[in-house]
This record gives structure tokens, sequence and C-alpha cells, in this order.
């Protein structure tokens, strides 16, 4: 059975990022996924445009079929959302609105047969672009047993990190940790019991944590939400659901970051930018999801919403 990714946070995101003035603006989705987002969007704002990013190519021939309804109201790229950033052709109208809803789909879970899910006994892929990067069991098979602990801790601040990366450094040696079964028994052995009978699956940080390093998000972050900042249109709006703490908390450094004076690169002798912040926070604490919300589909329980309004063009 097909399950359809329930958005998070619609109401709470279509209410930040609504289109102002006459409403004929141009919204970039930078993370579509199957579009529930915008979908409502779309409907809601008759006069709105939209470009759809996706990294996933097989998520996003869903998405197209999703969309058929809409015509030219919508149109797509197939790639990461910096690299579109990137190559945004200059004299193009601009966005006024840029939402990122960071991380993966439930499609990525349940239908895309690539290891996202410890559920599923599946090859350890976790690609987002599975044409391109190493694979999730690839990057088991490289790591050291430190550099596997490390990988945890940072990525998913997961407590248990260095007794389950002994047990990953154990099976290694007694043969191949390939696929979601394999590295969900490490992780069960290696785990207290009173922690595996907890409310959340054992292996729940451990997954996350490896999908982050395969796919680079982390590290993606802070330049894909730079560039966006520089091409949306002065006055726009910039909304960014993340899903766990080290993601919110580079979302959150970053709009403090421009929302604080100066913004020169520390290497610079005196402040070329004059000091004036580049947005405003809208959201003076993160968004979360309410009771109801989170009764009706508990992924949202870790969602975080983080709005802000462009001021002025940052001075190269
Ligand atoms: C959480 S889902 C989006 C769900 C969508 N908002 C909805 O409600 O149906 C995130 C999607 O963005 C894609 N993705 C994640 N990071 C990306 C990035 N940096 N660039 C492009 N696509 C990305 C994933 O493949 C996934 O399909």
């Amino acid at each position: 059975m097909e399950v359809l990714h329930t958005p998070v946070l619609l109401e709470e995101t279509i209410s930040y990022l609504a289109p102002r003035g006459d409403g004929k603006q141009l919204m970039i989705d930078a993370t579509l996924g199957e579009g529930g987002h915008s979908e409502a969007f779309l409907e809601r704002f008759p006069g709105l445009a939209i470009i759809g990013i996706d990294a996933d190519p097989f998520i996003q021939e869903k998405a197209k079929k999703r969309f058929e309804k809409f015509g030219s109201r919508i149109r797509f790229y197939s790639g990461w959302s910096e690299d579109f950033f990137d190559g945004f052709p200059a004299g193009q109208s601009r966005p006024n609105t840029v939402l990122f809803d960071l991380g993966i789909s439930m499609y990525h879970y349940e239908q895309s047969g690539r290891g996202f899910s410890f559920r599923k006994d599946e090859y350890l892929d976790m690609r987002i672009d599975p044409n391109r990067g190493k694979t999730a069991a690839g990057l088991v098979a490289a790591l050291s047993e430190k550099d596997f602990a490390d990988l945890l801790w940072n990525n998913a601040g997961e407590r248990y990190s260095r007794r389950i990366a002994r047990s990953v450094a154990e099976a290694k040696r007694r043969g191949e940790v390939t696929t979601t079964g394999a590295l969900a028994e490490c992780v069960r052995t290696a785990v207290p019991a009173a922690y595996r009978r907890g409310p959340v699956h054992p292996a729940t940080k451990t997954f996350q944590a490896l999908r982050i390093a395969v796919n680079g998000e982390l590290e993606k972050l802070p330049r894909t939400l730079e560039k966006a900042l520089d091409l949306l249109e002065e006055g726009g709006r910039i909304g960014v659901i993340s899903f766990h703490s080290a993601e919110d908390r580079i979302v959150k450094f970053f709009f403090r970051g421009k929302s604080g004076g100066c913004t020169c690169p520390p290497s610079e002798p005196i402040c070329r930018c004059g000091g004036k912040p580049v947005i405003t926070v809208l959201t003076r604490k993160a968004v979360s999801a309410g009771r109801e919300e989170i009764r009706r589909n508990p992924p949202s329980r870790s969602a975080r919403l983080r709005v802000a309004e462009k001021l002025r063009k940052e001075e190269a």
C-alpha cells in the first residue's frame, strides 16, 4: 500500500509564508518531496507559481504526476537545491518565498528500497540521489570504530555511540555489515535492555546519523541557506523546517548571524557591510507541532519551523 507523506506544520507554514501583495509571486520549494506543502500553497493561492526542487529523481517523478492539474504554475528542478541556487539565471525574477522541509519523506522509508528504515531488511544504500556518492554500506565499511562512534554522536547525539560502534566493528570482523537488518542487530545487541524497550526504536539515531553523513546534510545546510537568502527578493520570506537538534541549531545560528548587525567575515579588518541586519527573524522561538498534530502524524513531534524576512541585500 502506498503511504503518502503528510506535510508537517502545514497551517503554520502557510500563515508565515502566504504570498502578500497582489499574490502573483514565485515560491521555491527547495525540498519538494511528494509535494504536500506545495500542493496546499497552489490550491490556496491562485496567483502563486512554484519551482519544486528534489535531489531524488524518483520521488520527483511521483510529484510530477500529482501536480499535472496545476499545469505551468509549477516547474521542476532535479538536483540538490544548492546547485539550483548557483545556476539561477541572472535577470530572471527572484523568488519571494523559499521553503525548506529538510530530511527525507515517508516514500524513502516505505517504498524507495534504499535502506532508510530499520523496519525492513534492505541493502544499506541511504543515498537521496541514488546516482551519486558513497552508499551507507560503503561508509560503514570505511569508517574506523572511533570515527563511526563520533559520527553517531555528532550527527544524532546517540548516547550509546561507543557501544554501538564497538558492536559494528566486531560484526565487521566476522563479515560485512551491508544490510539494514545487520546494522539494526548490531545496535540491538549493543544497547542496554531499558533502551531497547524504550518508546523509540533503539536504532533510530544510528540510522539518522548515517543518512545525514551519506548525504552530507549538515555540511550542505549553511551553504544552501546562504545561497537561498542571497537569491530571495527583498521583503521575501524564508522558512526552514528541521527535524533534529543539530540541524535546528544551524538554522538558528544562521538566522541569528544575519539579523544581528555586522556580517563581514572575521578576516575583514574593518566592517564593510555597515553593520546593518540582513533579515528579521519572525519566529522568536522555533514553532513546533501541537498535541493534535503529533497525535495525527507522530513524525511531526520533532519538526521545528523557523522563518525570517529579508530586509536588504547583503553587500559583497
Ligand atoms: C521532508 S521531504 C519534503 C516533504 C514535502 N514538504 C511534503 O510535504 O510532501 C524532503 C525532500 O527533500 C529532498 N531533499 C532533502 N534535502 C535536499 C536538498 N538539499 N536538495 C534537494 N532535495 C533535498 C528529499 O529527497 C525529500 O524528498
